[in-house]
């Protein structure tokens, strides 16, 4: 009788989405509460890893205020991190200047605010060359290939840090 009803969860685990399993233990769980804890362990990775990934992204996002986190992906996905050391995305290329420090020294000498400068350096990299670095290097066309919702992220993530 239990073995059967074990054999019944488990393959509604295995077809039925998400919801309905939940459902399905919930109802078992009125009325043999003990096996219930053996059937739901083993039918949940199946049936909700995509849902239990995704809240927990959503949970480190919240933790850290959200930006950091999705900043970090554009600046890892963008392929910045090849080219560019900045600890907060534990990148470590030595192609262009360390984002850690940079910015800062070179917005002064181009007499711009740090952020208007980082996003110059983004979208127009040309318009000012770090000394010591080559020109013509960095990719020209982040701001078309991001669009400027990433490239504003990935300017607040720069200048703040990674904050
Ligand atoms: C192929 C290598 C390469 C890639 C990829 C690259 N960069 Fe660069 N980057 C450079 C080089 C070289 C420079 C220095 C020349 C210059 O100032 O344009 C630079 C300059 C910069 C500067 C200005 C730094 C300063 O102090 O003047 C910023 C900010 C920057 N990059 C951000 C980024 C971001 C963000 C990405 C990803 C979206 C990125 N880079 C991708 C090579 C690269």
């Amino acid at each position: 009788m239990v073995g059967e009803a074990l054999m019944w969860i488990l393959f509604a685990a295995l077809l039925a989405p998400a919801g309905f399993v939940g459902w399905a233990i919930g109802h078992y769980t009125g009325h043999t509460k003990n096996h219930t804890v053996t059937v739901s362990a083993s039918a949940r990775p199946t049936t909700t890893a995509a849902a239990t990934t995704a809240a927990a992204t959503t949970t480190a996002a919240a933790a850290t205020g959200g930006s950091a986190v999705a900043a970090k992906a554009i600046f890892s996905g963008a392929g910045c991190a090849a080219c560019h050391t900045f600890k907060p995305a534990g990148a470590t290329g030595k192609i262009g200047p360390d984002l850690d420090t940079a910015p800062e020294k070179d917005a002064k000498k181009d007499k711009m605010a740090l952020a208007a400068f980082i996003k110059q350096s983004i979208v127009d990299p040309n318009a000012y060359i770090s000394p010591g670095f080559p020109k013509s290097v960095m990719p020209p066309n982040f701001g078309s290939t991001l669009g400027s919702a990433k490239v504003d992220e990935l300017v607040n993530y720069i200048a703040s840090d990674g904050k």
